[in-house]
């Protein structure tokens, strides 16, 4: 559904139209140079080769000591795996753990890929609703009232894509104690852990709960944070031999990531917190601004997000107006709207699990978000 928006965004932009995009899923700062350099220096080098499956032990190592240093988890570098960005760690974990009819529990409004992933390991994905008024938290007792006996674990991504929601450290605590009594595997989902805004701050639900580290895995990785995404590296972290067993299936399916991608990662892991800290600050000036401007749109509104870098914002008020002569009646109905007549392309909301809203991304420049939202508020104020 959203790649027919895309495509005719695409088709669109090909005839010269200027449309402008928030459907981006990734950082719009250039990789930090010492991160370049690194790679161009191990290609001079010769690390051009296969590496072991799950990564060169040097960036095992090193992760491993972030992970100690930074989330307060203890994992001996054998322990973590190097795959083909977060995407592939999540899709390896929730192949191997996953068996047929097995539910997985997935706060909902998700990252699109989650279920999908769920359905290809024959697994049955049961979304966890995120009170909007709670500002799309997952709370504990919504976990346990979508839990039956055939859940076998539960996707925990926080800072979250798409709702921003950062999760409440009671909550993750509870939730992980729950899954210890029911038996129930926890995959945290850190990739948005640095993209954090208005004094919130990222806690692994591992380092709440150490009593899960048996049965959950840590999933990070490079994309995000150092503005890494076309160099595809993340990592797991997790029980022996969950590891050993992604790593087989990985070995069977792509080998390692790319060596000079891994030596790039080896080297974003050293760099100091200048350039993160540089990106947060610009994204945070774009999360307020663009806020603004929903509140002063009379028919949309939105939750502060508290990290990553989107904005579900509410639509269904409009619903049953027209545009053009074509009655809106969802958020696909929308965003097709949106894209034809305001030139502004977005994501629908109902690729994320609500119907309801529609998801932009900020991380494009103020420039672009001001003339975006000048086009909104004069697309919504047209409708009939
Ligand atoms: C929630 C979430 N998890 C994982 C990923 C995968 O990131 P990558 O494969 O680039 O590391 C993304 C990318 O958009 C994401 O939004």
């Amino acid at each position: 559904m959203t790649l027919t928006i895309t495509a005719k965004a695409a088709s669109m932009r090909e005839k010269g139209e200027d449309v402008v995009s928030l459907s981006a899923g990734e950082p719009d700062f250039d990789t930090p140079q010492p991160v370049k350099d690194a790679a161009i220096k191990a290609i001079r080098e010769g690390q051009t080769k296969y590496t072991a499956s799950g990564g060169i032990a040097a960036l095992r190592r090193a992760i491993a000591e972030k992970l100690q240093s930074e989330n307060g988890l203890v994992y001996d570098h054998t322990c973590v795996m190097v795959s083909n960005g977060a995407k592939q760690c999540l899709y390896n974990v929730i192949s191997v753990v996953v068996d047929d009819g097995e539910e997985v529990l997935i706060p909902s409004p998700y990252w699109l890929s989650t279920p999908e992933m769920v359905k290809l390991a024959g697994g049955v994905p049961i979304p966890v609703p995120c009170a909007e008024a709670e500002g799309f938290a997952l709370t504990a007792e919504a976990v346990r009232k979508a839990w039956t006996p055939k859940t076998r674990a539960i996707v925990i991504n926080s800072p979250n894509n798409p709702t921003g929601a950062v999760y409440d450290d009671v909550e993750l605590k509870a939730i992980g104690e729950f899954a210890i009594e029911k038996k129930m595997f926890v995959i945290s989902d850190e990739i948005y852990e640095k993209l954090i805004y208005g004094g919130r701050k990222h806690t692994s639900i591992l380092a709440l709960v150490p009593g899960l580290r048996e049965q959950a895995v840590v999933v990070n990785g490079f994309s995000k944070t150092w503005s890494m995404t076309g160099w595809r590296v993340g990592y797991i972290a997790g029980p022996k031999e969950v590891i050993g067993t992604c790593d087989r299936l990985q070995s069977h399916a792509t080998s390692s990531t790319a060596t000079p991608s891994q030596y790039a990662a080896l080297a974003a892991l050293v760099i100091d917190d200048a350039f993160t800290s540089k990106m947060n600050a610009e994204f945070n000036r774009r999360r307020l601004y663009c806020m603004d401007r929903i509140r002063a749109i009379p028919g949309l509104s939105a939750v502060d997000p508290h990290g990553a870098f989107y904005i579900l914002i509410r639509i269904d008020s409009l619903f049953g107006r027209s545009a053009g002569g074509r009655k809106i009646t969802g958020s696909l109905d929308f965003c097709d709207a949106l894209l034809e007549t305001g030139l502004v392309a977005a994501v629908p909301g109902v690729a994320f699990g609500s119907d309801r809203h529609f998801r932009i991304s900020y991380a494009t420049s103020l420039a672009a978000l001001g003339k975006a939202f000048d086009r909104i508020e004069t697309f919504v104020k047209s409708l009939a």
